[in-house]
């Protein structure tokens, strides 16, 4: 049985004049790791940023139809509520210019966290989760700046989950990364997907083959196909799905 962590109903985007969703119609899987792929500019990051209501931070950006995270509609609650509970980590690996400890407890603390164990217990089990406890436990209060590219995108990913999302998106996490690093933090989403919904805008055709369960299909605003990755990969219903997947278009 699918469980819906998010439902996207009817809905459009534009920037100014320039329209850029389509009347998307679309669900997304609790527990589930989703990666949506197409051509640069065909959307994929304005659906992001619609999700978790940042998109509207843009000059001239507006929306019509609804999406509702776990049956509410993001219209319904306040815009910082909808972004606490689907957190964003983006293409650029982005360390705050404070010490590792520091970068989990930056927006926790905002929230009200004091207590000196509650917050060490918080820094060990994200970092844990990302698969960083190991490689920085000895070394909490250096800046994080010294991290590498990929433990600092999954230092990011600690930061966003240290306020516990109910959905995890990522925009091309991993454009900038090495190999090694590229499969620790597919490594990383893969265990996040046991409890999260999370949603990957992927470039990488072979990103999605080894860790998306299901797949979304844009291309010019429109969703052209959407469901198991195993079928979109194996058996696409569209001919456009199946040229862009055979890497005819890119
Ligand atoms: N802040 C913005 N203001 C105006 N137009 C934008 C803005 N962000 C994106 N666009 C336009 O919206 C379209 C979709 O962009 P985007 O969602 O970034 O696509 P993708 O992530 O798939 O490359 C593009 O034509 C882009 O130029
Ligand atoms: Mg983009």
């Amino acid at each position: 049985m699918k469980n819906t962590a998010i439902e996207i109903t009817n809905f459009s985007s534009r920037y100014g004049q320039q329209d850029v969703l389509q009347n998307i119609s679309l669900t997304f899987s609790s527990k589930a790791i989703t990666a949506i792929i197409g051509p640069s500019g065909c959307g994929k990051t304005t659906l992001l940023r619609s999700i978790n209501r940042t998109a509207e931070l843009e000059p001239g950006y507006s929306c019509t139809g609804n999406i509702h995270l776990f049956e509410t509609s993001i219209f319904a609650l306040d815009a910082y509520t909808v972004r606490r509970q689907a957190g964003m980590v983006f293409q650029t690996p982005v360390a705050l210019p404070l010490n590792i400890r520091e970068n989990i407890l930056f927006a926790p603390r905002y929230y009200g966290l004091r207590r000196r164990a509650l917050q060490d217990q918080l820094v060990e089990s994200c970092l844990r989760k990302v698969g960083l406890w190991e490689e920085v436990k000895d070394r909490l209060q250096r800046p994080a700046s010294h991290l590498s590219g990929g433990q600092k995108q999954r230092l990011a990913i600690a930061r966003v989950l240290a306020v516990e999302p109910r959905v995890l998106l990522l925009d091309e996490p991993c454009s900038s990364l090495d190999p090694a690093s590229t499969q620790q933090v597919e490594d990383t989403l893969r265990g996040l997907a046991s409890e999260l919904c999370v949603i990957i805008v992927t470039h990488n055709l072979a990103q999605a083959r080894r860790i998306a369960n299901e797949i979304v299909f844009i291309l010019n605003g429109q969703l052209i196909e959407a469901g198991a990755a195993e079928n979109i990969f194996s058996s696409p219903q569209q001919a456009r799905t199946r040229d862009f997947v055979s890497g005819l278009f890119g």
